[in-house]
Parts: structure tokens; sequence; C-alpha cells
């Protein structure tokens, strides 16, 4: 990763370690320090940063509302955890398994009120605009997420179905992370909007590379490989599956999806997606949408040093295996 990256992800972490929370009730508090703690990329402050580097050079401004992003994210993780019965999140226990459910709800919806509580050290000037988005981009999360769980019962979702639900769930906070870096560096609304469409266009291909790691990723994934299998998740890789398989492998598919056997249902359903080649597949989506949220980053007029930077950070994204 670029020295720049990385001193800024260091910078992320320290603020994020500054942030003072109380330490009682213990077991309210515990659990979001625990979930802060542990490894991540810190995409969406990251991407908050180096938007706003396109336009203007001291950074001070921007860290503070970027963290308010990674902690509305950490939210959404601890109650996508319970949604997804997850066991396994950054290579460590999940913050309800490790304490319960309930914990698991109430330190998710307090990390989102201090999510919250962040912007209100926002200059006047931006503020409304700012909350106005953030309140916007929430109320999409939740629906997405939603989505994503109607659509475990049902078995015709297709592609266009799929791509709302992931650009609800994923692609509009990413979106809005570039928005946000445009927004404190005072941008016009054309540069803004543009901002957020790269970022959701990224976001789109972030997700569908969550998806193959899901299935083709190894251990430094952090989530239990298959996980999206076992619980009969309609990713993108599912949804080739069934579009592309013959009458025999759909029965196949029907009949492992009941199986409690979750070791042999993820390694049908995954030789499956080999056999049909839903793997190179998938790649070639991811792709096609970075290329195109690069692209349109052209259209942007500013710093072309940190326009390269903000390209070299999306390229390292693209290739994750985290
Ligand atoms: C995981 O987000 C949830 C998705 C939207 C796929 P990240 O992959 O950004 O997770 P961390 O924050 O780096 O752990
Ligand atoms: C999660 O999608 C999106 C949000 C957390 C809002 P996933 O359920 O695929 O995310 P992971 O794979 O558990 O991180
Ligand atoms: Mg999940
Ligand atoms: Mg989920
Ligand atoms: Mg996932």
């Amino acid at each position: 990763m670029n020295e720049k990256i990385i001193t800024y992800k260091k910078l992320i972490n320290d603020e994020i370690s500054k942030i003072h929370f109380s330490d009682k009730p213990k077991n309210l508090y515990e659990p979001l320090k625990y979930i802060l703690s542990l490894k991540s990329k810190r995409l969406r402050p990251t991407l908050s940063i180096l938007s706003y580097k396109l336009f203007q050079n001291e950074i001070d401004n921007i860290i503070i509302p970027s963290i308010s992003l990674e902690l509305f994210h950490n939210f959404t993780l601890i109650h996508d955890d319970i949604m997804d019965n997850a066991d396994l999140r950054r290579g460590k226990i999940t913050v309800h398994k490790k304490w319960n459910k309930n914990i698991g709800i109430l330190s998710g919806d307090i990390l989102m009120i201090y999510a919250y509580k962040l912007l209100e050290e926002l200059s006047p000037k931006i503020s409304g605009k700012i909350i106005k988005r953030f309140n916007e981009i929430s109320i999409q999360v939740c629906e997405g997420q939603q989505y994503d769980m109607n659509y475990e019962e049902e078995d015709s979702i297709g592609e266009e179905n799929y791509l709302k639900m992931i650009r609800l769930k994923t692609a509009v906070l990413i979106g809005f992370s570039l928005e946000l870096g445009g927004l404190v560096a005072n941008c016009d609304k054309k540069t803004t909007k543009i901002l957020y469409k790269i970022g959701e266009m990224m976001g789109i291909g972030f997700q569908l590379m969550d998806d193959y790691l899901d299935v083709f990723g190894n251990s430094d994934f952090g989530k239990k490989i298959g996980g999206d299998i076992v619980s009969n998740k309609k990713t993108y890789l599912m949804i080739k599956l069934l579009e592309k398989s013959d009458k025999d492998d759909l029965e196949k598919i029907n009949e492992i999806k009941k199986s409690k056997d979750e070791k042999k249902k993820v390694n049908v359903i995954s030789e499956l997606m080999l056999k049909y080649k839903i793997n190179r597949i998938t790649k070639e989506n991811i792709n096609s949408y970075f290329e195109k949220a690069l692209k349109k980053l052209d259209q942007i007029e500013c710093n072309l040093d940190n326009k390269t930077l903000l390209k070299e950070y999306f390229e390292k994204i693209m290739v994750r295996v985290s």
C-alpha cells in the first residue's frame, strides 16, 4: 500500500482510539471497543480523506466526519452478524457470539448514536447538508439489509433485484464516503454528485468481490468461507449459478439447499460454481464496475497527484483478499 495511505489509516486508527467511551455498564461499551479494535480496512474513512484531498490539502476538517462513517459501518456490522448468524468477523468471534444477541443489538445502537454524535462538531455551514444526506443513506442501508434477508427465502431473484439490493446495503455508503469528502471541501453540487456516483459504482464492485471472497477467499478474509451458501444468500454467484445450471444441476442445488450438512452444502455448491465458471464471470463483472468508477473519476477537475493516489487505492481494493 502507498505510504500516504498507510499514514491516513494510522491517523484514522489513532483518532478512533481517542474517542472517549464510558466504562460502565461494561457490557454495553466493551463490545463496541472490541469491534473497533479489530483489524479492518477502514475503507470508508480512507475514501473520504482521499476524496477531500482531491480539493484541499489540509486534512484536519475531514478526519472526524470520516470517522463518523466508520462508526456507522461498525454498527451495521454488529447487527449484520446477528441477522446473518455469523460466527466470525475480522478474523475474530462476532460480538453477539462473544456476548449475546441483546448486547449486540444495544451496543450496535449506541455505536450508531456515537456516529451521529461526531457530526455535532461539523461547522454549521455544512452540517445541515451532511446530516440530510447521511440520513438518506442510513435509511437506504436498512432497506438493502431487509431485501437481503427477504431474498434468503426466494429463489427467482434475478440480477436486477440483486443489484438494487447491494446498491442499497453497501454501495450507497461507499458513494457517500466519497461525497462526504467533496461536501466538507465545499465542492459544488455537480462535483459531489459525480463523487457519489463514482463511489456507488465502486461499492457495487466491492460487494461483488465480497460475495466472491465468501466462496473463493481464504482465511485472510476473516469471515467464515461459505457462510453465504449456508444461509441461502442470493449472492451474485448464486444468481448466476441458478441462471446457468442445467436441469439436473438445478435439482441437485434444490436438494442440497435443504441439507443440514453445512460442509457438504458448501462443497457441492462451490464445485458447481467452478463447473459453470461463475468465479470467472464474477471477476469480470467486478473489474467492469471498478473500471467504470475509475473512468468516471476523469470527469473530476482536481489535484492530479491526489487523483492518481485515489486511483491507486481503487486498484488495491479491487484485488483485495480481505
Ligand atoms: C464488510 O465491509 C461489509 C460489506 C459491506 C461487504 P468491509 O469489507 O469494509 O469490512 P472491514 O471494515 O474492512 O472489516
Ligand atoms: C453486509 O453485507 C452489508 C452491511 C453490513 C450493511 P454482508 O452480509 O455480505 O457483509 P459481510 O460479508 O457479513 O461482511
Ligand atoms: Mg453478513
Ligand atoms: Mg448480511
Ligand atoms: Mg458478505
